[in-house]
């Protein structure tokens, strides 16, 4: 197996390199990540120097680039993580979601069409994508594979397109691929813009802890481990052209959220969990926001016997305590543009946003 990683200066596919780059000695990586803003080679620190990992820095919207680095690493297998993805960004910044998501995945289609000729034997083309291209769910139901999509936010409309592509590009070429939606990851080296970061460092900060609207909108939450190895399984054991619902189990509004890790830092501080919970602040809605999103993860269940391990307070436990203990990864993802971000969407420091 050779594996084209992308986006793997990024979230979850940081964690996939970092869990199967050591695991699987005889497989070469290559992680193409055009290091925008959200990816930090410093989360990949453990296996920068391993002799099945190569790093380029490609950016996808770069057809000629794509193309050229795709054919002289000759992959088996293809898994597409690169995207922008953060939906309050996708609403002050479209175009960049449009560039990113829709124009990236289609360089990257062609390219792999072009490297892999008529010959799919063997080959691979995974897309890593998110439950929000299904819209949003009320009080009840969950997203199955076969839920008409209703993308609702420049990013999720983005996904859509990228998902309908990957999708026509089997139909119409033949390419052999694959492709998961996912629920809401959590875990270690999460960008700080989303809210389980966000709030963790806020709360071992002191800072307030932003709560859109009435914190009643609900999230299933998924450990980026059992994604993972979600991904993994679906790669080299899924059927081609099939498309697979991973969800955590794991439903939860985000005041509960919220309540569990002020709960998790007061007990990694020693402070009262009423002294970190003071610093809740309710802030002004999010335009169009979706109010609940929840997985049927029944088939990936039945079909390859997948399943998160990881339960939610456990898990939001652990990465509480990975932002506590990681202070130089912290520290090396507040840059200029983290603040910048931080003081345009949430007002400046002692700038009420109520
Ligand atoms: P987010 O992590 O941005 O993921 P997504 O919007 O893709 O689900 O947000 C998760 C939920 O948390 C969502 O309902 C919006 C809410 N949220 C807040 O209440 N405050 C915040 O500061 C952020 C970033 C999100």
């Amino acid at each position: 197996m050779r594996i084209l990683v992308t986006g793997g200066c990024g979230f979850i596919g940081a964690n996939f390199l970092n869990l199967y780059v050591p695991k699987l000695r005889d497989v070469q990586f290559l992680n193409l990540d055009a290091l925008t803003y959200a990816g930090n080679p410093l989360s990949l620190q453990s296996i920068s120097d391993a002799e099945n990992y190569e790093f380029r820095r490609v950016n996808l919207a770069d057809s000629d680039a794509t193309a050229q680095v795709v054919s002289e690493f000759q992959p088996t297998h293809i898994v597409h993580f690169a995207a922008e993805t953060h939906v309050d960004r996708s609403i002050k910044y479209p175009r960049d979601f449009l560039n990113a998501n829709i124009i990236g995945t289609f360089n990257l289609l062609e390219a792999a069409r072009q490297t892999w000729g008529e010959n799919y034997e063997g080959k691979v083309f995974h897309h890593v994508s998110t439950d929000e291209v299904f819209g949003e769910l009320g009080e009840t139901g969950l997203f199955s594979e076969t839920t008409p999509y209703a993308p609702n936010s420049p990013y999720s409309a983005s996904k859509a397109s990228s998902d309908h592509m990957v999708r026509a590009w089997q139909h119409t070429y033949g390419l052999p691929i694959k492709i998961t939606n996912c629920s809401n990851n959590y875990g270690p080296y999460q960008f700080p813009e989303k809210l389980i970061p966000l709030m963790s460092l806020n709360a071992l900060a002191g800072k307030p802890l932003p709560v859109y609207g009435t914190g009643a909108n609900i999230r299933d939450w998924l450990f980026v481990g059992d994604h993972c190895e979600a991904i993994f399984k679906v790669m080299t054991e899924g059927k081609v052209g099939e498309t697979y619902n991973v969800g955590g189990n794991s439903e939860r509004t985000n005041l509960q959220v919220v309540h569990a890790l002020c709960e998790s830092v007061a007990d990694i501080t020693n402070q009262s969990v009423d002294q970190v919970k003071s610093q809740i602040t309710f802030v002004p809605d999010r335009p169009g926001h979706d109010f609940r999103y929840a997985i049927d993860a029944s088939k990936i269940q039945k079909d390859l016997d997948w399943k998160p391990s990881q339960t939610f307070e456990k898990g939001l436990h652990q990465t509480v305590k990975w932002y506590h203990e990681n202070t130089d990864w912290v520290e090396s993802v507040k840059s200029g543009d983290y603040q910048t971000w931080i003081d345009s969407h949430y007002g400046q420091p002692g700038v009420s946003t109520k």
